[in-house]
């Protein structure tokens, strides 16, 4: 049980009427733990706060209090940093985290289509999750992977060249518990288990599966065979010409 208990009642859209949450005395050593490794304690809000999500399965109030507690920030500040970044989640998420890009590049090669399709066949709007708690859904913006577009994600990890058969596939390998590995990564494993990796407690699986994929090494492919290579900077013209710009 958690040694912290919340009596604050606004946080910016953390759902403040579900206070149940499993941090520990451990959890809260890890903070601690997490705190250590930066000169000042503030500056480790952010892998904190996936700590508290691999526990919590979202920022819960607890977790707010507690990282202000240990980092010494107000709670205002936690929750204001919970919720700028969307990687940090307001309401409890499913076993696996699904997201579509949505953002120009994937839209134009179908994206669009692939979220349409996984609500249909799931049954969820943006942002929800099944009734059975195994698949929350969410559109994300550009994931800098448009040469694989579209993309789609699964707790993080890349799934490339999607369609609507093949997204409806992985999901339903991932509900059924089949072994889902990354084109680009690791095998699947859970959200909470991912989100604790970004906390900064690694799992020894970060040189699993491939990492660059043939369409990011096109081009080094092509300079190779016609032997082109970047031109050396001249530092000394660069210089003079940003001091006859002053
Ligand atoms: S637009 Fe989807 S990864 Fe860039």
């Amino acid at each position: 049980m958690s040694a912290f208990q919340s009596h604050f009642e606004v946080s910016g859209g953390v759902d403040m009427t579900d206070t149940s949450t499993n941090i520990t005395a451990e959890t809260v050593e890890e903070i601690r733990e997490i705190a250590a490794r930066y000169p000042q304690a503030r500056s480790a809000l952010l892998p904190a706060l996936h700590l508290v999500q691999s526990v919590d399965g979202r920022i819960s109030p607890a977790g707010i209090e507690v990282c202000a507690d240990i980092l010494e920030l107000s709670t205002a500040e936690v929750s204001g940093v919970a919720t700028f970044y969307t990687m940090y989640k307001r309401k409890p998420v499913g076993k696996h985290l699904v997201g579509v890009c949505t953002t120009a590049l994937c839209a134009i090669m179908g994206g669009d289509h692939v979220l349409a399709a996984l609500q249909e066949h799931l049954g969820i709007g943006n942002d929800e999750t099944t009734a059975d708690g195994q698949i929350t859904l969410e559109h994300i913006e550009c994931n800098a992977a448009c040469d694989y577009a579209p993309v789609m994600m699964v707790n993080w990890e890349f799934f490339d060249y999607m369609t609507p058969h093949s997204a409806i596939e992985l999901v339903d390998a991932l509900v059924a518990d089949n072994p889902v590995a990354s084109p680009r990564g690791a095998e699947i494993t859970s959200w909470r288990a991912a989100e604790r990796v970004l906390a900064g407690f690694p799992d020894g699986r970060a040189d699993e599966g491939p990492t660059a994929g043939d369409a990011s090494l096109l081009g080094l492919r092509i300079a190779r065979e016609h032997g082109w290579s970047a031109p050396v900077p001249n530092v000394a013209a660069d210089n003079q010409t940003e001091e006859a710009a002053q």
